[in-house]
């Protein structure tokens, strides 16, 4: 391989990560335009210095070969020079810090009525809290955070552990959730779509597999939406999905989840009630699909060692039932 390709191939994978659905240069939302405006400018500026720098680096060494420069006092330019370059540092600096400044004011002002959710950080997924004035229609929910497009949204940041820290690059800059302290951070989407995000802050093992998706949909299909994950599930299922069930309530499933409408209340782990209907399992882990779910029903800790599900034994044919029931809960 030529020295050529090597670069090209650093260059082009470097550059396949300006694009796409993680990206903090492909931004959607009024609070990402912002950061990629100031990064921009940062970017210039300290770009135009840096070749300055090295433009008058690359001329004193070819004067002091040619013999050009001599041991002459400093003449008048010289005192010229470095007073305009401190005058220039002073001024770029100055202009950095004012446009970063007004950058931080820009991203956390809300302009009108935003809606508030509760995000809380836990080793390793994200529990997700739709806060009501009305108890009965609160609901929780987990890695997949719907909002309308077009509206402010407020996120209340929270850990239950570690310190996480909450990235969706398309929509808003990062802010960690503290154990102990509550942070908030105003995220925004200008066109429907799904915004992949990921925990930026190095929180133990399972780290890198803390993903999350934020859905901006059109005002109708976000009323829609609200409306069936506040719905308890208390419709008669399959005999496949009903058996399913008796096997999650006699099993330690029921311990740590919940299905609202069921007799399952357990608290540690991800709300149930609607995992069919999300997109991923395991924090943005594996694809929802039957055969994902019941893979990871059957080893959890093969799939993401170290998580706080532990693997429970089961016949193939509870595996299948369970996995069924999992997936009817949409
Ligand atoms: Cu949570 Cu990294």
């Amino acid at each position: 391989m030529k020295v050529v390709d090597i670069l090209l191939f650093f260059f082009l994978t470097g550059v396949a990560g300006c694009s796409g659905s993680q990206s903090a240069l492909d931004v959607h939302g009024a609070p990402a335009i912002h950061l990629k405006d100031l990064m921009t400018a940062f970017v210039w500026i300290c770009g135009f210095v840096w070749l300055l720098v090295i433009f008058a680096l690359i001329y004193a060494l070819v004067r002091s070969r040619t013999g050009e420069a001599s041991t002459q006092p400093d003449g008048p330019w010289t005192k010229i020079v470095v007073s305009g370059a401190v005058a220039a540092t002073g001024v770029i600096i100055t202009g950095l810090t004012i446009a970063s400044y007004y950058t931080t004011r820009a991203i956390d002002g809300s302009q009108g009525d935003a809606i508030s959710i509760s995000v809380k950080g836990e080793q390793w997924w994200w529990r997700i809290r739709y806060p009501n004035r009305d108890p009965a229609l609160e609901f929780e929910t987990a890695n997949e955070i719907h909002i309308p497009v077009g509206r402010d949204v407020r996120l209340q940041l929270e850990s239950a552990d570690v310190i996480h820290s909450f990235w969706v690059p398309s929509l808003a800059g990062k802010q960690d959730l503290v154990p102990g302290r509550s942070n908030t951070l105003l995220i925004r989407a200008e066109r429907p779509g799904i915004y992949r995000g990921q925990c930026a802050e190095f929180c133990g093992l399972q780290h890198s597999h803390m993903g999350i998706l934020v859905v901006a949909d059109d005002e109708a299909s976000y009323a829609r939406w609200l409306a069936s994950q506040r719905k308890v599930q208390s419709q008669t299922m399959d005999p496949e999905a009903s058996a399913g069930e008796k096997v999650f309530l006699a099993k330690p499933c029921a311990a740590c989840h919940t299905v609202r409408g069921r007799s399952s209340t357990g608290t540690t782990g991800p709300d149930l009630t609607h995992v069919g209907s999300r997109q991923t399992i395991g924090a943005g882990l594996l694809e929802t699909t039957p055969g994902s779910l019941a893979a990871w029903i059957a080893d959890p800790q093969t799939l993401k060692p170290g998580n706080n599900m532990p693997m429970v034994p089961l016949t193939s044919n509870e595996l299948r039932q369970i996995s069924r029931y999992m997936d009817s809960l949409k």
